[in-house]
Formats: structure tokens, C-alpha cells, sequence
């Protein structure tokens, strides 16, 4: 088992980001669009979260894709011709818009030919990795985790405590069937109370069997030793490789897992609902679309609003 690391080290040289899934929820833009490609406002879900990355100190990004899906890896690959143009038109705020991807961080990718199941994309990360890399971050682009930061206390909690560490995002009780739950318990040394001890992990629970309403949120920093436990688990739910049942045979084993309780809020944008969303939620934040967004929300939501009705009379 890995013992802590020194404070010295980073927590983390590589992020994972599977993005080979299917995106049915999402269908029928996703027949063609890759959901990761989706844009809150103006820049895709994964350039979002690749940016969280970058922020917390990853050094390379490895992206799993599906045999189909190479828009997503040439999204981060600079476009010289586009790039030409906007300089010569002199559209630089554009041109630097376009310019924040290819130079985040370096950017590889591996392929997963099936989708089998995230615990089956993270496996296909253990090939590119250096033998001196001892964890993977892994960040689910489905998910926007704000404020920005969980990464880097949950790379302190592993520099001082070893192991795995994973984010929770609390869920109101009538929610969490929705989630994969966490069975914690306190660490008595912590002097971050956010900092838990996982002792289990139960997928949609029904509300009375729920250990509590910690729900994984889709940030994991994983000790190496995950690779071992996805080749000793068998298919799950769906016949996918399941990333909870490797983490669940950790904790069996005595790996320790910890939990950070991120006390901020999360966006889905894996369904149309939950983009919808963060999509009004990052478009009321900026210059240039909120006030206008806000008027207009604000009229469409008045008890006055009347639909638009077209006058068939002659
Ligand atoms: P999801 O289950 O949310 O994504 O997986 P999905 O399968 O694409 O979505 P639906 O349920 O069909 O709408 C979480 C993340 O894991 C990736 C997905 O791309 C998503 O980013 N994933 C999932 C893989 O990379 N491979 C898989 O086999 C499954």
C-alpha cells in the first residue's frame, strides 16, 4: 500500500477525463455531437473542466475517447488556419478565446473501442501512465464542481493521509437515490471537518436504507492500486465495469479511502435538464449575455407573461 507522500510532491501529475460514453441522455444532438463538446454559454463542458485541472496543478490531460468521438482530443489541438484568419480580421478576443485549450495542458488520449464503463475507461489510462506516477486524478466532464479547488484539498488530504480521496457534495434526503452514496465516518485528527473517512460506498440507495446524503461528486484521486482492483472486479450493473466496485474492494481491503465534503454547488450537464442550468447560471454571470438573459428571465417568469399567439383571421 502507498504510504503518504511527502508535502514536497504533487498529489497528481496526470488527469483523467473519460468522455467515450454514449451520452443517451442527450440524444438526438448527441447522435453526432459529443456531449463533452456541449457548450455552457460559449466553451464546451470539457474545456471547463480541463481548466479546473490545469488549476490544480496537473501537468498532462488524458482524455479516453470512443473510436468516433476525435472532436473531443481536436478540440485541444491548435488550429493555425483559424487562428490566422482571426489575427489578420484583428478578432483578438476571439483568437484568444480559441487560444485557451491547445495551451492548457498537454494533451493525449487513449481509446476505449467499447463503452464497457467508467471503471473500464479509467483502466485504459494505466498504459500511458509513467511507473513513477503513484495516483490519477480523474474528473468527470458531465460534472462542474464550483467554486474551483476541491482538487487541490483533496491532493493535501492524500499528501497527508495516503490512499484515495474522493469529493462528496451533500443532497437533500429525498435525492439520494439518484446518487451513489457515502457510509463515512470522522477522522478524529482532522482538523478539516470536511475531511471523512469512507467505510462504504451503496449506488441509489432508497431513501431508508441511505447511510447519508454524501453523494460522490465526479472528482476522484486515486491511489495506482486502482488498476489492480478493476481487474478483480466482474461486470455490474449493465454489464459495465463499474468504477465504485473498485473503489468499494479498496476499502474492503483496507486501502484507506477518504471524502472531501465540497460545501459549494454542482452542475450535471450529462442531461438536458441539469445543462440547461449551468448554461443560465454561467450566462448570468458574464458582461456581455447576463443583463440581457436576466431582463428577459425576468419578463418570461412575470405572472404577466403571455405566450405569443399567432392571429389565423384574415
Ligand atoms: P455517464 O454514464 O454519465 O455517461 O458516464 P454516458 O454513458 O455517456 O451517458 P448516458 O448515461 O448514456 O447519458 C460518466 C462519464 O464516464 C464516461 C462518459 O463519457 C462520462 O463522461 N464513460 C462512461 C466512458 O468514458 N466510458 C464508458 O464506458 C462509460
Amino acid at each position: 500500500m502507498t504510504s503518504p507522500a511527502s508535502d514536497m510532491q504533487p498529489a497528481f501529475r496526470t488527469a483523467v477525463v473519460p468522455a467515450a460514453g454514449l451520452g443517451t441522455r442527450f440524444l438526438p444532438a448527441t447522435k453526432t455531437i459529443p456531449k463533452e463538446l456541449l457548450p455552457v454559454v460559449d466553451t464546451p463542458g470539457i474545456e471547463l473542466v480541463a481548466g479546473e485541472a490545469a488549476d490544480s496543478g496537473a501537468q498532462r490531460l488524458v482524455i479516453v475517447t470512443s473510436p468516433g468521438k476525435n472532436s473531443v482530443v481536436a478540440h485541444f489541438v491548435e488550429d493555425l488556419v483559424l487562428e490566422g484568419k482571426l489575427e489578420a480580421s484583428g478578432k483578438t478576443e476571439l483568437l484568444n478565446k480559441v487560444r485557451v485549450a491547445p495551451s492548457l495542458l498537454t494533451v493525449q488520449s487513449v481509446v476505449q473501442e467499447q463503452p464497457l464503463g467508467l471503471g473500464h475507461a479509467v483502466s485504459r489510462v494505466e498504459e500511458v501512465l509513467d511507473d513513477s506516477e503513484d495516483a490519477i486524478a480523474v474528473l468527470l466532464p458531465d460534472d462542474l464542481v464550483l467554486p474551483r479547488g476541491v482538487l487541490e484539498v483533496m491532493g493535501r488530504v492524500r499528501r497527508k493521509r495516503g490512499g484515495s480521496v474522493l469529493c462528496a457534495i451533500e443532497v437533500p434526503e429525498d435525492r439520494v437515490s439518484s446518487y451513489g452514496i457515502f457510509e463515512t465516518e470522522i477522522v478524529p485528527d482532522a482538523v478539516n471537518p470536511n475531511v471523512l473517512r469512507v467505510t462504504g460506498m451503496v449506488e441509489k440507495p432508497d431513501r431508508d436504507d441511505a447511510p447519508s446524503n454524501l453523494a460522490a461528486a465526479g472528482r476522484y484521486l486515486l491511489d495506482r492500486e486502482i488498476f489492480d482492483a478493476l481487474r478483480r472486479i466482474e461486470p455490474g450493473a449493465g454489464g459495465e465495469l463499474q468504477l465504485t466496485d473498485a473503489i468499494a474492494l479498496l476499502i474492503k481491503d483496507g486501502h484507506p479511502v477518504h471524502v472531501v465534503v465540497h460545501r459549494g454547488s454542482r452542475h450535471d450537464l450529462g442531461n438536458p435538464g441539469g445543462f440547461l442550468r449551468a448554461a443560465v447560471d454561467f450566462a448570468l454571470e458574464r458582461d456581455d449575455y447576463g443583463p440581457a438573459l436576466r431582463e428577459w428571465l425576468e419578463e418570461r417568469l412575470s405572472p404577466n407573461w403571455a405566450a405569443p399567439q399567432l392571429t389565423t383571421d384574415e
